[in-house]
């Protein structure tokens, strides 16, 4: 007969309890404590049955994580943190990529709570109000928004002070001597990209700079909106001497085009980026960018998460994480006249 966590307890001369906390790191053990429970565990074949214990404590130590996944790394990087953090916590993280996509979205949303998971992450712009509060509101699910994404009552949102992100990239051209500045920016209809153009804005205002129309361009947050973005700039009357572009995706993919046309960087042209995402460090030249604090951004998400899991009926908070500026090497300093 297959040992119980009774026998465990029971040759490691502790409670099962202690050994619950040790097989599910859901408390600090005594690393001796910790090691005759392993090592009794280990001797007895012990394997907790996953559905007795999900069915007697009402947990599966299982997170759903809703995320857009498009070519851009920022979000790998995100996920990657996420479940580092889960694993530390002892949760298996289940992963859903939206791809942007409504219906995909609503689909995996019903899947995680059929599933029973113990919490949803949501790190995507599409949702259906209606079914999202359904979902999460019905069954009591506490949920994280990472990012952006749903808001409810009950609901924690963990956000990069993206205002402050802008600012600080515009006001470091303009330290640099740049009074001709372009922005290259994501969809306005979320909410970072909105924030960074406020950003710009403000800066552009308190630096008493003219704000081009012609070099103000919408984008999309991929690779390519940078570069049919750049392609667009690059036809206006006049060249700016620098350009803020709300993403590093999208800077690449318009310093790519700029190079391919002719325009050095950042002798003809400076690019600050928004993201630090790994590859920027690695561009000809190393890209100027703001970055986002994704480890902090992870690590804050699942500790939310673990709280909310305890205290379902806890009021949704708004957490800001604030953005630094990283200079590299993307930026001429021009000569003062
Ligand atoms: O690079 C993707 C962008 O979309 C990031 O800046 C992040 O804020 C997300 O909203």
């Amino acid at each position: 007969m297959s040992a119980t966590i009774k026998d465990v307890a029971l040759l490691a001369g502790v409670s099962t309890t202690t050994v619950s906390h040790v097989l599910n790191k859901t408390r600090f053990v005594a690393p001796a404590t910790r090691e005759r429970v392993l090592k009794a565990a280990n001797e007895l074949h012990y394997a907790p049955s996953a559905v007795a214990r999900s069915l007697k404590v009402k947990t599966t130590k299982s997170l759903g994580m809703l995320v857009t996944t498009t070519l851009n790394p920022f979000f790998a990087e995100v996920v990657k943190e996420v479940e580092r953090q889960c694993y530390q916590q002892g949760y298996t993280l289940v992963l859903c990529n939206t791809d942007g996509e409504l219906e995909k979205t609503n689909a995996y949303l019903m899947m995680l709570a059929q599933k029973r998971v113990d919490g949803i992450l949501v790190m995507c712009s599409e949702y259906d109000d209606s079914l999202f509060s359904a979902v999460i509101g019905k069954r009591d699910l506490p949920m994280v928004v990472m990012d952006w994404g749903p808001s409810g009552d009950y609901v924690d949102r963990i956000q990069d002070n993206s205002v402050k992100g802008a600012h600080l990239a515009v006001q470091h051209l303009v330290e640099q001597g740049h009074e001709a500045i372009a922005y290259i920016g994501g969809p306005l209809e979320k909410l970072p990209a909105r924030q960074r153009y406020d950003g710009f804005l403000e800066a552009m205002h308190e630096a008493g700079l003219p704000v081009v129309p012609e070099w103000i361009i919408e984008s999309n947050f991929e690779f390519e909106g940078g570069k049919l973005g750049m392609r667009r700039l690059l036809t206006s009357p006049a060249l700016p001497s620098a350009v803020f572009i709300g993403n590093d995706a999208m800077a690449m993919g318009a310093m790519s085009e700029a190079q391919l046309s002719g325009v050095s960087i950042p002798e003809t042209l400076s690019v600050v980026g928004y993201d630090n995402c790994f590859y920027s460090a690695y561009l000809t030249p190393p890209l100027t960018t703001i970055d986002q604090p994704k480890r902090r951004l992870a690590e804050q998400a699942v500790a939310s998460m673990i709280e909310r899991i305890d205290n379902p009926r806890q009021n949704g908070r708004l957490i800001m994480l604030e953005p630094d500026l990283v200079i590299r090497s993307s930026v001429k300093t021009m000569a003062r006249c």
